[in-house]
Protein backbone atom coordinates (compact mmCIF):
# COMPACT_ATOMS: atom_id res chain seq x y z
CA UNK A 1 0.00 0.00 0.00
CA UNK A 2 1.11 3.31 -0.96
CA UNK A 3 1.10 6.18 1.19
CA UNK A 4 -2.33 8.18 1.26
CA UNK A 5 -2.30 11.05 -1.20
CA UNK A 6 -5.13 13.73 -1.96
CA UNK A 7 -3.85 15.86 -4.96
CA UNK A 8 -6.47 18.68 -6.29
CA UNK A 9 -5.92 19.36 -10.25
CA UNK A 10 -7.35 23.01 -10.82
CA UNK A 11 -6.79 22.88 -14.20
CA UNK A 12 -7.66 26.38 -15.87
CA UNK A 13 -9.18 27.81 -13.28
CA UNK A 14 -8.99 30.61 -10.70
CA UNK A 15 -7.61 33.77 -10.63
CA UNK A 16 -4.40 34.39 -9.01
CA UNK A 17 -6.03 36.36 -5.93
CA UNK A 18 -8.94 33.46 -5.82
CA UNK A 19 -6.28 30.67 -6.14
CA UNK A 20 -4.87 32.49 -2.67
CA UNK A 21 -8.22 32.09 -0.84
CA UNK A 22 -8.53 29.01 -2.14
CA UNK A 23 -5.86 27.26 -0.72
CA UNK A 24 -6.18 29.16 2.46
CA UNK A 25 -9.67 27.82 2.51
CA UNK A 26 -8.83 24.45 1.78
CA UNK A 27 -5.50 24.27 4.43
CA UNK A 28 -8.23 25.40 6.91
CA UNK A 29 -10.27 23.23 6.29
CA UNK A 30 -8.26 19.84 6.33
CA UNK A 31 -5.84 21.29 9.37
CA UNK A 32 -7.20 18.64 11.60
CA UNK A 33 -6.50 15.74 9.23
CA UNK A 34 -3.22 13.73 9.85
CA UNK A 35 -1.77 11.14 7.47
CA UNK A 36 -2.85 11.83 4.45
CA UNK A 37 0.03 13.92 1.47
CA UNK A 38 -2.40 16.50 -0.07
CA UNK A 39 -1.49 18.43 -2.69
CA UNK A 40 -2.28 21.28 -4.63
CA UNK A 41 -1.85 22.06 -8.43
CA UNK A 42 -2.89 25.47 -9.81
CA UNK A 43 -2.43 27.27 -12.73
CA UNK A 44 1.36 28.25 -13.40
CA UNK A 45 0.78 31.76 -12.60
CA UNK A 46 -0.62 30.98 -9.08
CA UNK A 47 1.94 28.51 -7.64
CA UNK A 48 3.98 31.34 -5.96
CA UNK A 49 0.66 32.58 -4.47
CA UNK A 50 -0.94 29.45 -3.50
CA UNK A 51 3.18 28.43 -2.36
CA UNK A 52 2.76 31.37 -0.15
CA UNK A 53 -0.51 30.75 1.35
CA UNK A 54 0.76 26.96 2.09
CA UNK A 55 3.53 28.09 4.27
CA UNK A 56 4.18 26.18 7.53
CA UNK A 57 1.18 23.73 6.48
CA UNK A 58 1.84 20.22 5.65
CA UNK A 59 0.02 20.71 2.19
CA UNK A 60 2.41 20.87 -0.85
CA UNK A 61 2.33 22.44 -4.39
CA UNK A 62 2.21 20.48 -8.19
CA UNK A 63 2.46 22.01 -11.57
CA UNK A 64 0.25 20.59 -14.00
CA UNK A 65 2.51 20.34 -16.67
CA UNK A 66 6.42 20.88 -17.16
CA UNK A 67 8.91 21.18 -20.23
CA UNK A 68 11.51 18.01 -20.79
CA UNK A 69 14.55 20.28 -21.81
CA UNK A 70 16.29 22.49 -19.69
CA UNK A 71 15.84 25.89 -21.67
CA UNK A 72 15.81 27.52 -24.57
CA UNK A 73 13.58 28.61 -27.94
CA UNK A 74 10.41 27.17 -26.47
CA UNK A 75 7.83 29.79 -26.17
CA UNK A 76 5.34 29.90 -23.45
CA UNK A 77 6.64 26.55 -21.62
CA UNK A 78 7.79 26.45 -18.09
CA UNK A 79 10.79 24.30 -17.44
CA UNK A 80 11.96 22.60 -13.94
CA UNK A 81 14.52 24.89 -12.55
CA UNK A 82 11.71 27.53 -12.86
CA UNK A 83 9.47 25.70 -10.39
CA UNK A 84 12.66 24.83 -7.81
CA UNK A 85 11.35 25.70 -4.75
CA UNK A 86 7.72 26.30 -5.33
CA UNK A 87 6.72 22.73 -6.30
CA UNK A 88 7.19 19.61 -5.21
CA UNK A 89 5.38 17.55 -7.55
CA UNK A 90 4.11 17.67 -11.15
CA UNK A 91 1.22 16.03 -12.87
CA UNK A 92 2.67 14.63 -16.22
CA UNK A 93 0.65 13.34 -19.30
CA UNK A 94 -2.63 14.44 -18.23
CA UNK A 95 -5.16 13.22 -20.68
CA UNK A 96 -5.99 16.89 -21.31
CA UNK A 97 -2.46 17.10 -22.60
CA UNK A 98 -2.06 13.73 -24.18
CA UNK A 99 -5.31 15.29 -26.28
CA UNK A 100 -5.20 18.59 -26.91
CA UNK A 101 -1.27 18.76 -27.28
CA UNK A 102 -0.53 15.50 -28.65
CA UNK A 103 1.74 14.74 -25.17
CA UNK A 104 3.54 10.90 -26.23
CA UNK A 105 4.11 8.05 -23.45
CA UNK A 106 7.96 8.82 -24.97
CA UNK A 107 7.41 12.70 -23.79
CA UNK A 108 5.95 12.08 -20.82
CA UNK A 109 9.09 9.80 -19.66
CA UNK A 110 11.30 12.81 -20.65
CA UNK A 111 9.33 14.77 -18.77
CA UNK A 112 9.57 12.27 -15.69
CA UNK A 113 13.78 12.01 -15.81
CA UNK A 114 13.88 15.66 -15.74
CA UNK A 115 11.15 15.97 -13.24
CA UNK A 116 13.63 13.49 -11.15
CA UNK A 117 16.46 15.53 -11.70
CA UNK A 118 14.62 18.76 -10.24
CA UNK A 119 13.57 16.82 -7.54
CA UNK A 120 10.21 16.73 -7.76
CA UNK A 121 7.78 13.81 -7.84
CA UNK A 122 6.42 13.20 -11.18
CA UNK A 123 2.44 12.35 -11.05
CA UNK A 124 2.26 10.44 -14.05
CA UNK A 125 -1.13 10.04 -15.46
CA UNK A 126 -2.91 7.06 -17.57
CA UNK A 127 -6.04 6.02 -18.71
CA UNK A 128 -7.75 4.75 -21.71
CA UNK A 129 -10.63 5.79 -23.88
CA UNK A 130 -14.44 5.25 -23.85
CA UNK A 131 -13.87 3.26 -27.50
CA UNK A 132 -10.57 1.51 -26.46
CA UNK A 133 -12.88 0.45 -23.09
CA UNK A 134 -15.32 -0.94 -25.31
CA UNK A 135 -13.55 -2.74 -27.57
CA UNK A 136 -11.77 -4.54 -24.39
CA UNK A 137 -8.41 -3.30 -24.70
CA UNK A 138 -8.31 -1.11 -21.42
CA UNK A 139 -5.60 -3.28 -20.02
CA UNK A 140 -3.60 -3.13 -22.73
CA UNK A 141 -3.39 0.35 -23.27
CA UNK A 142 -2.99 0.89 -19.96
CA UNK A 143 -0.17 -1.55 -19.53
CA UNK A 144 1.61 0.15 -22.69
CA UNK A 145 1.03 3.83 -21.52
CA UNK A 146 2.54 2.76 -18.05
CA UNK A 147 5.33 1.06 -19.01
CA UNK A 148 6.28 3.20 -21.77
CA UNK A 149 6.12 6.36 -19.38
CA UNK A 150 8.40 5.01 -16.56
CA UNK A 151 11.08 3.88 -19.38
CA UNK A 152 13.89 5.86 -18.46
CA UNK A 153 13.16 6.26 -14.64
CA UNK A 154 15.59 4.82 -12.65
CA UNK A 155 15.21 2.34 -9.34
CA UNK A 156 14.49 4.02 -6.17
CA UNK A 157 12.50 6.98 -7.76
CA UNK A 158 9.72 7.99 -5.58
CA UNK A 159 6.70 8.86 -7.93
CA UNK A 160 3.04 9.02 -7.85
CA UNK A 161 0.51 6.95 -10.76
CA UNK A 162 -3.10 8.09 -11.79
CA UNK A 163 -5.66 5.98 -12.91
CA UNK A 164 -7.65 8.78 -14.93
CA UNK A 165 -9.94 6.78 -17.49
CA UNK A 166 -10.79 9.98 -19.85
CA UNK A 167 -14.46 9.08 -19.88
CA UNK A 168 -14.86 9.12 -16.18
CA UNK A 169 -13.12 12.87 -16.20
CA UNK A 170 -15.53 15.74 -15.66
CA UNK A 171 -18.30 13.99 -16.98
CA UNK A 172 -19.82 13.14 -13.65
CA UNK A 173 -19.78 9.10 -15.08
CA UNK A 174 -16.87 8.35 -12.51
CA UNK A 175 -15.53 4.31 -12.73
CA UNK A 176 -16.89 1.94 -10.24
CA UNK A 177 -15.06 1.14 -7.30
CA UNK A 178 -14.31 -2.59 -8.87
CA UNK A 179 -13.46 -1.67 -12.47
CA UNK A 180 -10.67 1.68 -10.28
CA UNK A 181 -9.54 -1.36 -8.63
CA UNK A 182 -9.04 -4.03 -11.26
CA UNK A 183 -6.92 -1.34 -13.01
CA UNK A 184 -4.89 0.06 -10.19
CA UNK A 185 -4.03 -3.34 -9.48
CA UNK A 186 -2.87 -3.69 -13.01
CA UNK A 187 -0.98 -0.87 -12.96
CA UNK A 188 0.57 -1.72 -9.53
CA UNK A 189 1.66 -5.09 -11.07
CA UNK A 190 2.87 -3.30 -14.25
CA UNK A 191 5.81 -1.04 -11.76
CA UNK A 192 6.51 -4.36 -10.60
CA UNK A 193 7.31 -5.48 -14.00
CA UNK A 194 9.48 -2.23 -14.84
CA UNK A 195 10.92 -2.45 -11.26
CA UNK A 196 10.42 -4.74 -8.76
CA UNK A 197 7.52 -5.72 -6.06
CA UNK A 198 9.04 -3.26 -3.59
CA UNK A 199 8.88 -0.24 -5.41
CA UNK A 200 5.58 -1.17 -6.62
CA UNK A 201 3.75 -1.62 -3.04
CA UNK A 202 5.35 1.57 -1.74
CA UNK A 203 4.04 3.54 -5.08
CA UNK A 204 0.83 5.78 -4.09
CA UNK A 205 -1.95 4.76 -7.25
CA UNK A 206 -4.34 6.92 -7.14
CA UNK A 207 -7.97 7.18 -9.24
CA UNK A 208 -9.16 9.92 -10.49
CA UNK A 209 -12.27 10.88 -12.99
CA UNK A 210 -15.81 12.58 -11.42
CA UNK A 211 -14.41 12.03 -7.95
CA UNK A 212 -16.36 13.83 -4.89
CA UNK A 213 -17.85 13.75 -1.44
CA UNK A 214 -20.23 11.10 -2.02
CA UNK A 215 -17.90 8.49 -3.91
CA UNK A 216 -14.62 8.92 -2.72
CA UNK A 217 -14.69 6.19 -0.61
CA UNK A 218 -16.50 3.59 -2.59
CA UNK A 219 -12.25 4.66 -4.17
CA UNK A 220 -10.22 4.63 -1.46
CA UNK A 221 -11.46 1.61 0.33
CA UNK A 222 -9.89 -0.13 -2.58
CA UNK A 223 -7.24 -1.87 -1.82
CA UNK A 224 -4.81 -0.88 -4.67
CA UNK A 225 -6.17 2.83 -4.61
CA UNK A 226 -4.13 5.04 -2.20
CA UNK A 227 -5.71 8.08 -2.96
CA UNK A 228 -7.80 10.56 -5.46
CA UNK A 229 -6.39 13.22 -8.24
CA UNK A 230 -9.49 15.48 -8.08
CA UNK A 231 -10.45 18.31 -10.69
CA UNK A 232 -13.80 19.89 -10.60
CA UNK A 233 -14.63 18.84 -6.54
CA UNK A 234 -10.70 20.20 -5.95
CA UNK A 235 -12.23 24.10 -6.33
CA UNK A 236 -14.66 23.87 -3.71
CA UNK A 237 -12.49 23.93 -0.45
CA UNK A 238 -15.14 21.82 1.37
CA UNK A 239 -15.56 19.11 -1.13
CA UNK A 240 -12.23 18.93 -1.86
CA UNK A 241 -11.61 18.42 2.46
CA UNK A 242 -14.46 16.29 2.38
CA UNK A 243 -12.43 13.83 0.35
CA UNK A 244 -9.56 14.11 2.21
CA UNK A 245 -11.39 13.01 5.46
CA UNK A 246 -12.62 10.32 3.31
CA UNK A 247 -9.16 9.19 2.51
CA UNK A 248 -7.56 9.34 5.90
CA UNK A 249 -10.93 7.17 7.93
CA UNK A 250 -10.13 4.65 5.12
CA UNK A 251 -6.77 4.32 4.57
CA UNK A 252 -4.96 6.26 7.60
CA UNK A 253 -6.94 4.04 10.23
CA UNK A 254 -6.46 0.74 8.18
CA UNK A 255 -3.04 1.17 7.75
CA UNK A 256 -2.31 1.24 11.92
P1 LIG B 1 -12.82 15.65 -12.57
O1 LIG B 1 -12.63 15.31 -11.11
O2 LIG B 1 -13.37 16.99 -12.80
O3 LIG B 1 -13.55 14.55 -13.29
O4 LIG B 1 -11.35 15.69 -13.22
C1 LIG B 1 -10.49 14.64 -13.00
C2 LIG B 1 -9.15 15.03 -13.46
O5 LIG B 1 -8.90 15.15 -14.65
C3 LIG B 1 -8.11 15.28 -12.44
O6 LIG B 1 -6.84 15.37 -13.01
Amino acid sequence: MGRPVVIGNWKMNATIHQAGLLASAIRNSVSDVNGVQVVLCPPFVSVQEVSNSLQGSGLKVGAQNMHHQEKGAFTGEVSAEMLKGLVTHVILGHSERRRDFNETDDLVSLKAQMALIAGFQPIICVGESLSERQEGRAEEVISTSIKSSLSGIGPGSDFVVAYEPVWAIGTGEAATGSQAQDMCQLLRDCIAVVFDRETASRTSILYGGSVGPDNAAEFVSMRDIDGALVGGASLDAEQFASIVRTTALERVSSSV
